[in-house]
């Protein structure tokens, strides 16, 4: 029987990703807006386990659109792996009054959200990951602001790589995901792309390029690496010594997870904070949101969980194709 919720509660899990804060002020907006009340819980499971609950009116997430980070704060919880964790954090959303939970955050989160489901709360997940690596869903919130803010950083090292001449290594996060050094490796033209799905760290054909783009005129050459193959401080020196090429390494880091929201992430964050209360509404429960095909849509955390995705292919061969 469809359960009537009251009481909705909100956390952002795992790494933050500019346009969280968007995703929580739809879900507190939509909710208000359909007659339930709002529980903000700070710091992700951890701020469920200490009981850093607080209700929240519209006003609440005022003026926070356009900002970067969460204001619920976020947090990764190692006690809410264990089923005492999960036990007491089911015992504190019934406490408070809580029948309906919705975490945004990655696929670490959501098998949280899952065992919340199990134990009686009705959970949805939002993907929220500078990563893209969610594979039920085309786009992650976040993703968008991290791949512009990192492509703009990217031109900025070409700049400097150009007039000095030099080999530039940028690496770019994505834990084991290569979407990032992918989408920045063809938006900033770079000479040489490195993703983990490929396996493709192959450094004498690197030093081969990086010598036969010289021998044809380049007067810059720009690896765009990403994280899931590192150690780009010690690719650089190691090329650096066998091309006799300055070369340098650049990791952006953190500055990528930052900054204003883009639109784009604004705009899918309003839409799955809003569409996760409105399931939570249709008594849906143990479910994440995500948009495939031109549309959003929902699927089951467990199932959701077991798909896969990967870098396409033809999109590869393309960016090795440009980067001659
Ligand atoms: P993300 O959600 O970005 O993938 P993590 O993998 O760090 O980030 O997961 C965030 C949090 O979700 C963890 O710190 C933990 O509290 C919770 N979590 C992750 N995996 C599980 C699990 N198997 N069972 C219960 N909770 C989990
Ligand atoms: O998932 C987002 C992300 O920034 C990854 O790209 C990176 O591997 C990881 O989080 C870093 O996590 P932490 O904030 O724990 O250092």
């Amino acid at each position: 029987m469809e359960k009537q919720l009251k009481t909705i509660g909100v956390l952002t899990s795992g790494g933050d990703a500019p346009g969280m804060n968007a995703a929580i002020r739809a879900v507190v907006r939509t909710a208000i807006a359909r007659g339930l009340k709002v529980k903000g819980i700070k710091k992700g499971y951890n701020g469920l386990l200490n009981e850093e609950i607080i209700d929240m009116q519209p006003k609440d997430v005022s003026d926070i659109i356009q900002r970067g980070g969460t204001i619920l704060g976020t947090a990764r919880c190692l006690e809410f792996k264990t089923p005492e964790g999960q036990q007491k954090g089911a015992e504190i959303c019934r406490k408070h009054g809580i029948d309906g939970l919705v975490v945004i955050g990655g696929d670490g989160s959501y098998r949280g959200a899952g065992k919340l489901s199990a134990l009686g709360i009705n959970t949805v997940g939002v993907p929220g990951t500078i990563d893209l690596d969610i594979a039920c869903t085309d786009y992650t919130i976040g993703f968008d602001t991290a791949i512009n803010t990192a492509m703009e950083a990217i031109d900025k090292v070409r700049d400097t790589s150009t007039s000095h001449e030099r080999c530039s290594i940028i690496e770019v996060m994505g834990r084991n995901a290569g979407y990032i050094a992918l989408w920045c490796g063809i938006a900033n033209g770079a000479e040489d792309i490195l993703l983990p799905e490929k396996y493709d760290y192959n450094e004498q054909a690197i030093i081969n390029n990086v010598i036969d783009n010289r021998k044809k005129g380049k007067t810059h050459h720009i690896i765009v690496n990403a994280e899931g193959i590192g150690h780009s401080t010690s690719m650089a020196r190691r090329i650096e010594a066998a091309t006799g090429i300055e070369t340098r390494a650049t990791i952006l880091g953190y500055m990528q997870r930052g900054g204003n929201p883009t639109c784009k992430d604004r705009y899918y964050a309003s839409i799955m904070g809003a569409y996760a209360v409105d399931i939570l509404l249709q008594g849906k429960t143990n479910r994440v949101v995500g948009y495939r095909g031109g549309e959003f849509v929902d699927f089951d955390i467990e199932e959701a969980l077991n798909m896969q995705k990967g870098i396409d292919e033809y999109q590869y061969e393309v960016a090795k194709l440009l980067s001659i």
